[in-house]
């Protein structure tokens, strides 16, 4: 089969785009507001983009009437986030944190997740979280108007956040001991614990 995607409607377009390009990590992504409240929630549009300067990437789409999520809102007017990553025990509070709550209502205290003082960014990370990183927004890219339209996310990484027994004997996270967790379609997940090994070649 073969699909034009100039006949999709955008939700369509998201279904098979969702449905293909598995597994996606996903980005807990804790924001603040200008009066202190803060807010938390998953994105799985979500992509390291380079190491110089260190940067990375996450995609809050408008939401179905067009406008822009909490996320969004929040980092535009203070303009820092940490991005917190999601092992196996955390899949379920994370999948919570994605209810939608009015602007306002921290995800942090309504789903009973413990926050952690960052150190160079305002809003909280996660404290659980096997790995966060402290960003700084570099820009936001928009992309399309409307509902499902996207504002591209990009953050200066400042600083990560890591357990020591999560490093590896070479001194570099052990990533199965991360036990991250990945998007697939629908409501479906991965592990990252059936992994192989593949030499490049010179
Ligand atoms: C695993 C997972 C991945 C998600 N990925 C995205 C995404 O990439 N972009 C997006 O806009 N929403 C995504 N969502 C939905 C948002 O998390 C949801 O709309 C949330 O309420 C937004 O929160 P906010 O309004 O506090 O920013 C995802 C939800 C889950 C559970």
């Amino acid at each position: 089969m073969q699909l034009d995607f100039s006949s999709l409607s955008a939700r369509d377009a998201y279904s098979w785009m969702i449905s293909t390009i598995v597994p996606r990590p996903i980005a807990w992504v804790s924001t603040i507001s200008p009066d202190g409240v803060t807010n938390l929630a998953p994105f799985s549009f979500f992509q390291g983009v380079c190491a110089n300067p260190p940067t990375l990437m996450f995609v809050p789409v408008n939401n179905r009437q067009g406008d822009p999520k909490d996320t969004i809102r929040n980092i535009e007017a203070v303009p820092e986030f940490a991005v917190n990553l999601v092992s196996h025990e955390l899949g379920q509070a994370m999948s919570n944190t994605a209810a939608l709550l009015p602007y306002g209502e921290s995800e942090f205290a309504t789903f009973g997740i413990e926050p952690a003082v960052s150190e160079k960014i305002r809003p909280p990370r996660v404290a659980a979280a096997p790995v966060a990183y402290e960003c700084i927004l570099d820009r936001i890219v928009h992309i399309g108007e409307g509902p499902l339209a996207a504002n591209v996310v990009f953050g200066r990484i400042l600083a990560l956040h890591m357990r020591d027994e999560l490093l590896g004997e070479d001194g570099l996270p052990d990533t199965r001991k991360l036990d991250l967790i990945g998007r697939m379609g629908g409501d479906d997940y991965t592990t990252t614990r059936d992994t192989f090994t593949m030499e490049r070649p010179d």
